[in-house]
């Protein structure tokens, strides 16, 4: 697999070197998304087809999730397989699908050298027989991982998840367990997929496209949005740390005034 791999020079070791060490570890999220996008640009700008896109993405995904759980991220959540992306080409859906065999099943000795628990959100029920066989597979062998939860979003959108809270909540109220008033927001988040999973603080999105494609809508509602140009195979360990380091010299106000925050801070 072709890995779009540069040594560095001394001046960027330092500068990589100083990038992370600007990172405040006490301040670091719990939870950040990616919404990886801009494999097929990639692939396209090189001549090549758009799998091979979707294939140099996985190193991406590596050193991602990598630095994520050097730092001490908890968890974090990569959008690779929307809803809508089932409306893709039959050819790139099977590639896709291909691919997600291959890689769940050679990562799972890098998650466990890592201490990485694998989890899915979405609607697995979909995928193919033999993604749901890697998947529960991974799963079970890394379930005892505790560093970081990586959740992989597949088949998944968030208008799909907050309908199934819905009709999970509805189905409680007709066999007369909740009254309706008594619905709480806590309560719609607990019949999300994950509900151990808290907001995230940063959603990413490569390729400089400014939008979230329908993906955690529910647990969006004020994370903080980070659009990065680079197109997802190129996203390495300095691009989150530069996505941390931006997040973390942002204001979060939760609709109070910038006063209320600074007083609070003591
Ligand atoms: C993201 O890259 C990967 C998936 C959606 C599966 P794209 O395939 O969307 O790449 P672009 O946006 O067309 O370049
Ligand atoms: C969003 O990317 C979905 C994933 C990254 C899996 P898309 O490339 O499918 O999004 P849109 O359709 O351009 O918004
Ligand atoms: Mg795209």
């Amino acid at each position: 697999m072709a890995v779009n791999s540069k040594s560095l020079n001394l001046s960027e070791m330092m500068e990589k070197e100083n990038l992370i060490d600007t990172i405040d570890k006490c301040r670091l999220p719990k939870h950040i998304a990616i919404i990886m996008d801009g494999n097929g640009r990639w692939a396209q700008q090189r001549g090549e087809q758009r799998v091979f896109g979707h294939h140099n993405g996985v190193q991406a995904v590596r050193e991602t999730a990598e630095a994520a759980a050097e730092l001490g991220v908890k968890f974090i959540t990569l959008y690779a397989f929307s809803t809508e992306n089932w409306n893709r080409p039959k050819e790139e859906v099977d590639a896709l699908m291909q691919l997600l065999v291959i890689t769940i099943n050679g990562e799972i000795k890098t998650l466990n050298d890592n201490n990485i628990r694998l989890r899915v959100i979405g609607n697995v029920q979909d995928l193919t027989p033999q993604v749901k066989k890697e998947l529960e597979e991974a799963m079970e062998k890394t379930a005892g991982n505790t560093r970081m939860d990586l959740f992989l979003a597949l088949s998944y959108s968030g208008r799909w998840e907050i309908l199934d809270a819905i009709k999970k909540v509805a189905a409680e109220v007709k066999e007369g367990k909740l009254d309706p008033e008594q619905i709480t927001e806590k309560m719609v988040s607990d019949h999300m997929n994950a509900p151990d999973l808290p907001d995230p603080e940063i959603l990413i999105r490569t390729s400089g496209e400014y939008r979230t494609s329908n993906f955690l809508m529910w647990q969006t509602a004020y994370t903080e949005l980070f659009f990065s140009p680079k197109l997802w195979p190129d996203f390495r360990k300095e691009d989150l740390y530069e996505a941390i380091i931006d997040f973390q010299h942002r204001e979060r106000r939760f609709g109070k005034t910038s006063e209320q925050i600074i007083n609070c801070k003591g």
